[in-house]
């Protein structure tokens, strides 16, 4: 069975979150799975990453959107090194750009996406199994296949929806579809919801089978899919949840690169102290308090703009007897108080920006880290943490709670109800009571470290759906 994903990003291509992790893991497992051969299709950054590798062009053609005439050119890494088959798509002028998001055309270039594979696939008569789409960016697939007679050629090709984040649906403007690939106007309410034309909402609508990514988040989303909902519950045949895995051999502490101190689950305390030590130096805070970290996207779904609350009301009733770490960036009213609460606390550690060697450090050498997200649809950093023996303080939604169990129901985690400072300070207190039971401290880094996060059945569970 032969399965493209298509997405807009894949580790370590291009990585803005948690969607980079999936599609650069998954096919590898897929891959391990016999009669499956999975690759990726992704758009063409200007990264040095590509150029480090060795490609070959396997198309060069053209398409139109609109007036507008695009040169696709699609590459193929020559050998394969990330465990699947990469193809890049190229767009002089739209896909060869620095990020995949965060353009004012970006609709438009989501668009070109779209076309250009489909076109390539239809030139080159490359007719997969299933078309996995990833996320509202390449939520307009299914639609197109089945009714633009341009790409007859795949007609009846199966379509796989994943949903990481309906928070974002990709909305635009009715005069976009002159844009689109011809098709009959009779077909326009396939594409439509509430007068714009919904990328996700037509995934949906026209996939043979839609996943989130956790069931927890399934389930929230026949409630909440910012005005989605109705549809969700008239699709429900095709919906599924599959639980996100994570890519297990790279992230690893015995092994990790970007660690100076490795350890196993036998050398953890001494080895997660190493690196506590490393962070706190570089930081300026006292090793032997503890340490609740924080990485992600400073967004509201994220909870984000809690955290400079969050952060002086602990310290504050704590009297100081805890640090915190965070990495992120986002939206500004965050970091500029959490940048004024840098320069009053000294128990606060931030790293504003992106940073891939420090997220590893941090999982590595804090012993809490907190998510205090509003909407969650799997979440890997919680993950991650676990696999680092750090314990998870997160909010009680949507794939947190799939894969984090409270301490007081035999789990080794801290979950809390509301999305709220008090909810998330009170939890941070629950924390420090562990911690200072070296004890139970020691067991819950244990039990993290050996929950089972692999992808392997979370594959197969993907490969079972395109099998129904
Ligand atoms: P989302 O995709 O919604 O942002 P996930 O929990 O699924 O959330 O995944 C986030 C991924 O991005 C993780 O790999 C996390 O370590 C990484 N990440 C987020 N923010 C940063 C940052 N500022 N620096 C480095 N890595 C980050
Ligand atoms: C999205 C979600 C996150 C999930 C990730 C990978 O970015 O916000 O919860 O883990 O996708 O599926």
């Amino acid at each position: 069975m032969n399965i493209f994903h298509l997405s807009m990003e894949c580790y370590p291509v291009a990585k803005v979150g948690g969607l980079a992790d999936v599609v650069g893991a998954l096919p590898k497992y897929q891959n391990k799975i016999k009669g499956i051969k999975a690759s990726v299709v992704m758009p063409w950054y200007n990264k040095k990453f590509i150029y480090e590798n060795e490609f070959e062009t396997v198309f060069d053609g053209f398409i139109h959107q609109g007036e507008d005439m695009l040169q696709v050119i699609v590459y193929k890494e020559l050998k394969s090194t990330l465990g699947f088959d990469l193809y890049l798509v190229k767009i002089p002028g739209l896909l060869d750009r620095e990020n995949p998001y965060g353009y004012k055309d970006e609709s438009y270039q989501f668009l070109a996406f779209q076309h250009g594979v489909l076109h390539w696939l239809s030139a080159m008569q490359i007719r997969p199994d299933v078309l996995h789409c990833h996320d509202y960016h390449t939520g307009l697939v299914p639609f197109m296949i089945q009714n633009c007679p341009s790409f007859e050629f795949l007609k009846g090709v199966k379509t796989i929806g994943t949903i990481h984040n309906g928070e974002y649906q990709g909305q635009m403007r009715w005069d976009m579809a002159k844009y689109m690939p011809w098709f009959d106007s009779y077909q326009w309410g396939l594409l439509d919801w509430d007068g714009y034309i919904n990328p996700l909402a037509a995934m949906m609508k026209c996939c043979s089978a839609f996943n989130a990514v956790s069931q927890g988040y399934m389930d929230e989303l026949y409630q909440n899919l910012r005005g989605l909902e109705s549809l969700v519950q008239a699709e429900h045949a095709k919906a599924f949840g599959i639980i996100n895995g994570i890519d297990t051999e790279v992230w690893d502490p015995e092994t990790d690169a970007y660690l100076e101190h490795h350890y196993t689950v036998k050398t953890a305390g001494e080895g997660k102290f190493k690196n506590k030590k490393a962070i706190c130096e570089e930081y300026n805070l006292n090793p032997d308090l503890p340490l609740v970290g924080f990485i992600g996207r400073f967004a509201g779904e994220k909870g984000a703009d809690l955290l400079p609350d969050i952060v002086w009301k602990s310290i504050q009733q704590t009297y100081g007897a805890l640090n915190i770490i965070i990495l992120g960036s986002g939206e500004t009213h965050v970091e500029n108080r959490l940048l004024e609460l840098n320069y009053t606390y000294t128990n606060l550690g931030l790293e504003l920006g992106y940073r891939e060697p420090l997220s590893h450090q941090i999982y590595a050498g804090a012993d809490f880290l907190i998510m205090p997200s509003r909407v969650e649809p799997c979440g890997l950093n919680q993950m991650y943490a676990m696999r680092y023996g750090t314990v998870p303080i997160v909010r009680y939604i949507g794939g947190l709670k799939d894969t984090v169990e409270d301490i007081s129901t035999g789990g080794a985690g801290i979950l809390f109800n509301d999305a709220t400072v008090d909810d998330a300070v009170n939890a941070i207190h629950r924390a420090l009571s562990i911690y200072h039971h070296p004890g139970l401290m020691d067991e819950l880094i244990n039990s993290n470290m050996n929950f089972n996060f692999s992808w392997v059945k979370s594959a197969e569970n993907y490969v079972n759906l395109y099998q129904q």
